[in-house]
């Protein structure tokens, strides 16, 4: 659970900004809630000195990232940083190819507890890639430091057969995440809005689990279209509350990274409390670390169900359609023979007994439930 730069800040990000995050992250509560990363994405690298060391952009992080990731350590955080299996990286900065065991010192030595590890400039086939992933993931191993390992070559090699391997914590399974409900009738070289990206992740269910995840990119939630890569450039002006309450909900029922990218200096109220919300959170990282199936899909109404601990079971019901939707499931659809069962509703926080689930829902809302199986 963290934040990243990318979509909010791009090329913008400095060390004053980060420590405005974490000093954020640590106010608004959301420290508390569980969060502890902060990833510096692309653009951060200013070059390579004469020993071949990375250094940073010197305008932006004038004292260089150790200072910043000491700060956060400070305060109770852990900071990512991004680099690249290529020569350049996505933004066209050095990258780490042929540099890995240097570079996973480096990271080491100024306190860094996650990289990113992205795939542009690099070779097509999947032979090259899984090697370039290896090379990294052997080099952190050896850098002496606990630094999580975040594979993104965007699911084009499927990578969740083989990412664990590499030394992988987290694999994307998607291109870039666009803040977007959906841009199926777009032009098909834009990347996936919230549900498109949901979509692909329906047969991924297996490969997750402690210690290895799927990733299906970044949060959209509260950025409101403010994004920058998130907007392509003002093409997108965002998602509706509702949708990312149901980004949210979605996320959670996939076991994901939760991963904001909005300004935490400047969430508004209820966007806080959903990333805050402790039912969410529970069951984003329930310890079985199972990632939601679909019970049933009638185009309109979807419903979700993930395996909690302790014998119990989450149901997201999600309204797929562009209009209100009812909503009726019979428990006995979930759990064979039961006929009536005690309910917890998330967003009520009230438990009910009934028979079957039902209700309302926005277009594109949707509602969670808790029950014992
Ligand atoms: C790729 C990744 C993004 C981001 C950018 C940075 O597109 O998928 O998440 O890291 O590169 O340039």
């Amino acid at each position: 659970m963290g934040w990243n730069s990318w979509n909010f800040f791009e090329g913008e990000i400095n060390a004053q900004t980060l420590k405005e995050m974490g000093d954020a992250m640590v106010a608004n509560g959301m420290r508390g809630a569980g969060y502890r990363y902060l990833i510096i994405d692309d653009y951060w690298v200013g070059g390579r000195d004469c020993h071949n060391k990375l250094y940073p952009d010197p305008q932006r992080f004038p004292d260089g990232i150790k200072p910043v990731a000491d700060y956060l350590h400070l305060i109770g955080l852990k900071i990512g940083i991004y680099s690249d299996a290529a020569t350049l990286t996505c933004g066209g900065v050095c990258g780490s190819y042929g540099f890995e065991e240097l570079d996973a010192a480096t990271f080491a030595e100024w306190g860094i507890d996650y990289l990113k590890y992205d795939y542009c400039n690099a070779p097509e086939d999947r032979e090259t890639a899984v090697e370039r992933y290896r090379t990294m993931g052997n080099a952190l191993q050896h850098s002496g430091r606990d630094i999580v390992y975040s594979i993104c070559e965007w699911g084009r090699r499927q990578p969740w057969l083989w990412a664990r391997e590499v030394g992988g914590h987290l694999w994307r399974t998607t291109y870039d995440s666009r803040d977007a409900w959906s841009t199926q009738n777009l032009d098909s070289t834009i990347s996936g809005g919230i549900i498109d990206i949901f979509d692909q992740q329906d047969t991924l269910a297996k490969y997750a689990g402690q210690g290895g995840w799927n990733d299906p990119d970044m949060l959209m939630t509260g950025l409101y279209g403010k994004g920058k890569s998130s907007s392509l450039n003002g093409l997108f002006t965002g998602c509706n509350y509702v949708e990312y309450v149901t980004q949210f909900a979605m996320w959670c029922m996939l076991s994901a990274p939760l991963i904001v990218n909005s300004d935490l200096r400047h969430l508004d109220n209820p966007i806080l409390k959903l990333l805050t919300n402790p039912h969410l959170i529970a069951i984003d990282q329930d310890p079985l670390g199972q990632q939601c199936t679909t019970l049933s899909n009638d185009g309109t109404i979807q419903v979700l169900q993930k395996e909690l601990s302790a014998e119990r079971l989450a149901i997201c019901v999600i309204n797929r359609s562009n209009r209100p939707a009812e909503y009726n499931i019979p428990l006995s659809q979930i759990l064979p023979k039961v006929k009536k069962k005690p309910v917890f509703s998330v967003w009520t926080e009230m438990e009910f007994e009934c028979s079957s689930l039902k209700g309302m829902l926005d277009s594109h809302g949707c509602e969670l439930y808790i029950l014992q199986k």
